[in-house]
């Protein structure tokens, strides 16, 4: 049997157009291998198209991506077009039209990646997953500006925490860490943000009850960040709001030693549209175009959505090679002098060593 399967990409900005080609080569390469065949829809949805058209992306662009499997994205943001205009013209959108509710960041301290801490601070090892809600939260559009330049000006900015969208992001919380270490942190603040924070703490203890096997507790998210550098071993699944899930999120990529490593996935967990997968670490304008974007990000993403559509083996040795390939190959940001292609075909020569053992 061969499962087919369409992906849209949207390679953007950056590097984001240096690390796809990567990804698909890699998808390709395991595809041959699990009866996988992919095509893909390539959209030049850019701020490079914002320059030339006035929008990121076509009026009807999300109903031309509505209905292909899967949607994979390299990064958004590019000079001269400001970041709130370039997000909120194309990424945003697609994790908001499409319900993308969970926003799945794991990251872990890979063999032949240094980590900026000290290795006893690293102990057994460090692999955790933050599960960031990714629909509302802290990013609403509901607020304004009045009396602009004015000594009086004011800009306000609600936060929307909905009982149905904070809801299923905690369960999925829970569930996942169920089915890992059993462990679960709820990233909270409110000790001083008293209303939205208050009510996803008694979200919390209300969806703990329905899962009686997870252990959890709740943090600050101000000295939840210096537990997660001091003693980052500690934790497996980490919940949070939009914006806190989004600070976690680099400084666990940071305590990896490297953002070019850390993968995403934005879900839609009831199928219902598209999910999307992207690497977290934007389009880096500093390196792009010099053939050295780390694709280790991407091509994690890959594995991601390996598993979403499933195929949980094929996402496996995805890994399997990718990490194995670091320990001898590294890009600049990790400290090594490969580039782009050279790691590429260092993951994609395991993926057909192993097509060969099969
Ligand atoms: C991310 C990014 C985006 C976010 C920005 C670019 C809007 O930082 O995916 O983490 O905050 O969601
Ligand atoms: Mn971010």
């Amino acid at each position: 049997m061969t499962y087919r399967y369409r992906i849209a990409l949207i390679p953007g900005d950056g590097i984001g157009t240096e690390v796809l080609p990567p990804a698909c080569a890699v998808l390709d390469a395991i595809g041959r291998r699990h009866g996988i065949e992919f095509s893909y829809d390539e959209f030049d949805w850019s701020c490079q198209r914002y320059a030339a058209e006035g929008a990121m992306m076509p009026a009807d662009g999300l109903d031309r991506i509505r209905h292909h499997d899967a949607i994979l994205l390299g990064a958004v943001g590019w000079h001269g077009v400001p970041d709130h205009v370039s997000l909120w013209g194309l990424l945003i959108p697609i994790r908001r039209e499409f319900r993308q509710y969970i926003n799945l960041r794991p990251i872990k301290v890979l063999d032949g990646v240094p980590s900026p801490l000290r290795p006893e601070v690293i102990g057994e090892g460090v692999d955790m997953v933050i599960v960031r809600e990714n629909n509302e939260g802290e990013y609403s559009e509901i607020g304004g500006r009045v009396h602009r330049g004015a000594a009086e000006e004011i800009a306000v900015q609600e936060s929307v925490f909905t009982r149905t969208g904070v809801t299923r992001v905690l369960d999925y919380a829970f569930n996942l860490a169920a089915a890992r270490s059993g462990k679960l942190v709820s990233a909270t603040k409110s000790n001083g943000i008293i209303h939205t924070m208050t009510f996803w703490d008694e979200m919390v203890a209300e969806r703990a009850g329905q899962h009686a096997g997870v252990e959890w507790r709740q943090e600050h998210i101000d000295a939840l960040a210096a537990k997660m550098v001091m003693n980052p071993a500690s934790f497996d699944v980490i919940v949070g709001s939009n914006l806190f899930g989004d600070i976690l999120s680099d400084l666990a990529a940071g305590v990896a030693g490297s953002i070019g490593v850390a993968p995403s996935a934005n879900l839609n967990p009831e199928r219902e549209f598209p999910s999307m997968f992207e690497p977290v670490h934007g389009s880096a304008p500093d390196i792009a175009g010099q053939g050295v974007a780390n694709p280790l990000g991407a091509i994690w993403s890959t594995s991601m959505m390996l598993d979403h559509l499933g195929h949980p083996e094929a996402g496996a040795e995805v890994l399997d090679a990718a990490f194995g390939a670091l320990t001898k190959t590294r890009t600049r940001d990790l400290g090594g002098t490969a580039g782009t292609e050279e790691f590429t075909h260092a993951v994609l020569a395991r993926l057909d060593a192993r097509v060969g053992i099969a």
